[in-house]
């Protein structure tokens, strides 16, 4: 990550990461021994900060992993909100389990078992925040499938679009070119489409933003 920009700056704002808690620490160290990919601190930090300000009532996640995002999002909603994630992953799912069990906000958070792609077309109800972060490759269709599931003046939030640098990047590693192709062109969809008002951020590997006209 420290490709993407001033890694000076980055590590002098490293200071300000709130290490106090001990599940999110916990959780940030198993993912990083498992090479689990979960959002960057400052992401994280960044959504729940976005989750205060917008207050959603229902928030739609794509891709739980092991529920980091979901315990930092459900943690930071108001008393009737919830976060349905969705998960393709069986083994990730029991992870999830075990650390939603442990955060406090259980009955906050309600993980949506299988495929993106056969449970959104399903989903009736409309939200008002909803979190992209699922395989790279399927961004263009996942997003397709999420703006009309977002409420008029709903937020969609989107994570890795610098890609660790390889979006922005002449030169990219083989195993990365088809991803960061896939990247590119979800970006340029993204901020043309215009159901939505977009931006795309430098914070963490690079955040899209957009609220529904
Ligand atoms: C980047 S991780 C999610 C990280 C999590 N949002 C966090 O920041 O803590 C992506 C997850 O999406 C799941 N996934 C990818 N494509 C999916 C799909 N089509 N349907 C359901 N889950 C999917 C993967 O199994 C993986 O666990």
């Amino acid at each position: 990550m420290d490709k993407i920009i001033y890694a000076a700056q980055l590590q002098y704002l490293s200071q300000f990461k709130n290490q106090n808690d001990k599940l999110i620490t916990e959780m940030e160290k198993f993912a990083k021994e498992h090479n689990v990919p979960i959002l960057s601190w400052q992401a994280a930090a960044f959504l729940e900060v976005l989750i205060k300000m917008v207050n959603p009532k229902r928030v739609l996640e794509i891709g739980t992993a092991i529920a980091y995002s979901s315990i930092r999002i459900a943690r930071n909603l108001k008393k009737k909100g919830v976060v349905h994630t969705i998960e393709k992953s069986k083994d990730n799912i029991v992870l999830a389990k075990g650390y939603i069990k442990k955060s406090g906000v259980e009955e906050k958070i309600k993980i949506m078992e299988g495929n993106a792609f056969e449970i959104m077309p399903e989903l009736e109800k409309k939200y008002d925040f909803i979190f992209l972060d699922a395989d790279k490759n399927e961004y263009s269709r996942l997003f397709q499938l999420s703006v009309p599931l977002l409420k008029k003046g709903g937020v969609i939030f989107v994570d890795n679009l610098l890609w660790g640098g390889n979006t922005a990047a002449d030169k990219v590693p083989p195993k990365l070119q088809a991803s960061t192709e896939f990247i590119r062109k979800f970006n340029k969809e993204f901020i043309a489409d215009p159901r939505i008002k977009a931006v795309i951020i430098p914070v963490g590997d690079g955040l899209g933003i957009g609220v529904k006209n």
